[in-house]
């Protein structure tokens, strides 16, 4: 089966002449749906780079990239919104809400993108704020939230569409422990109602959390394997058979 993501020798090289930067220089992976994937590397190593491309956000210098079996590497900038709102939910480490709109607003606001109905909109929108514990604040703007409830608001705003992926750039950089605890339960209930879920960080305490983690230095992969401990366990509950690492993980269907 055509895993989720295919990427192949992608190249992203910013200000290109003199001063340029090989932000990616030649990075190839394949994601298969359903997985969850830490991709990890020391700052400046091109981990959010990365992540806009996978997210449809900036298409690469050179290289290909299948998405679901489609090529999206050379899409116009409407082409690739449109896969973005029909695919992809997007946690920012800066939570990235908007400051004049309350919670529900901010979790409603990629559904109008979507084409949804108003009544359908709220509906799924305080559906996805109650699911991450925000029933009694979906009326604060974000400046009365503290920083663990903003990033939840987030969350439910990447999630209340019910995209197949979920895209998360350090979502727990700006967290105390305890909030970190929460964003990683939340993302570990997402992958196992089945979405993929791709968690980008600096943390190897997060990455500890994925089943899969990709390592990227100076827009590499240095390395990529599975968490044995993690994976152990779910081996044991689904049974799921393991290819070789290059190739990711492949479950039975
Ligand atoms: N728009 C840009 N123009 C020029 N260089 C850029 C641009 N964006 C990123 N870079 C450079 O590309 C490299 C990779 O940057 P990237 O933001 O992907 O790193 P990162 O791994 O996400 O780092 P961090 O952990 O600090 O967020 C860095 O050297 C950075 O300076
Ligand atoms: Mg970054």
């Amino acid at each position: 089966m055509e895993p989720l993501i295919r990427v192949h020798d992608l190249h992203k090289i910013y200000n290109p002449g003199e001063n340029e930067v090989r932000a990616l220089d030649g990075v190839s992976l394949e994601i298969q749906r359903g997985e969850f994937i830490a991709i990890v590397g020391h700052s400046g190593s091109g981990k959010s780079t990365l992540m806009n491309m996978l997210g449809c956000l900036d298409v690469p210098t050179a290289g290909s990239y299948f998405l679901d079996g489609q090529d999206v590497s050379h899409l116009s900038d409407n082409q690739l919104s449109d896969i973005r709102n029909q695919k992809i939910g997007f946690i920012f480490q800066g939570f990235n809400l908007i400051p004049n709109l309350d919670a529900l607003g901010n979790v409603e606001l990629p559904l109008i993108y979507r084409g949804m109905g108003r009544r359908q909109r709220r509906k799924a929108a305080a559906e996805a704020l109650e699911r991450v514990g925000l029933k009694k604040r979906m009326r604060h703007k974000p400046g009365e939230l503290s920083g663990g409830q903003q990033q939840r608001v987030a969350v439910a705003r990447a999630v209340a569409a019910q995209p197949p992926i979920i895209l998360a750039d350090e979502p727990t950089g700006n967290l105390d422990s305890h909030s970190t605890l929460d964003i990683m339960n939340i993302l570990k209930g997402l992958h196992q109602s089945g979405r993929t879920v791709i968690v980008i960080t600096h943390d190897d305490d997060i990455a500890r959390q994925a089943d899969r983690v990709v390592r990227i230095m100076d827009g590499h992969i240095e390395a990529d394997y599975l968490n044995r401990e993690n994976h152990a366990d779910k081996e044991r509950n689904t049974e799921s058979e393991r290819e070789d690492i290059s190739h990711g993980i492949k479950k039975e269907q």
